[in-house]
């Protein structure tokens, strides 16, 4: 079984973003080993003035329980028409350059707008290109999450259910063959 590890990608308390990150980790619970994080509890607190060079061992802690994995989910909502500044300064604490490197990361985004996190998931997709990740193709995009979502069902619409449980089911699948593929190489 491919080993997954979920990021939700803010640290606000009682988001939107973790509700669809632990939804996420059961529906993949019986294809891949899951593992759930969330930047609540990245040590903010340890890089105030900018330690970049000299990365505390919390965060060199969090960063390898983290990376240790095959593949990656990152649920994303939107902020000011972008990804959360928390998510950035995780990554920008990632070891460079191997971190995400030519691993298959996957990307939900949700928003109360009606453009479902649409551009700070292209934004991130962006940095995740950058850092040389392989992008799972599907995508999805949960629009007015607040009255879309329901922690135990997920999605209202069943057109857009499907779509997710299809991403949500085939990631673990393209992680798996990718892995062996690249391994094979
Ligand atoms: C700081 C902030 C900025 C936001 N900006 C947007 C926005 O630009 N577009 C949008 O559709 N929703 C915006 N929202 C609403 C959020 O996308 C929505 O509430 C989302 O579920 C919040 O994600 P979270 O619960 O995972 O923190 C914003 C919310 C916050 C807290």
């Amino acid at each position: 079984m491919a080993k997954i590890n979920i990021l939700s990608g803010t640290d606000r308390p009682g988001s939107n973003a973790l509700k669809v990150s632990k939804y996420s980790a059961r529906m993949m619970a019986d294809r891949a080993d899951v593992k759930l994080f969330s930047l609540e509890d990245f040590p903010l607190i340890d890089v105030v003035g900018g330690v970049y060079g000299n990365k505390p061992d919390s965060v060199v802690s969090f960063n390898e329980k983290f990376l240790d994995a095959d593949g990656f989910l990152f649920v994303i909502p939107e902020y000011n028409g972008g990804f959360p500044g928390i998510l950035k300064l995780f990554v920008d604490y990632l070891p460079f350059p191997e971190a995400l490197n030519k691993v298959p990361v996957s990307v939900i985004g949700e928003a109360d707008g009606s453009f479902g996190a649409l551009r700070p998931v292209e934004q991130f997709e962006q940095i995740l290109m950058y850092k040389k990740a392989i992008i799972y193709p599907e995508r999805m995009f949960i629009q007015n999450v607040n009255n879309t979502f329901d922690e135990e069902k997920g999605l209202e619409s069943e057109k857009l259910q499907k779509l997710f449980e299809k991403q949500l089911n085939c990631f673990p699948d393209f992680v798996e063959r990718l892995e062996y593929n690249l391994v094979d190489a």
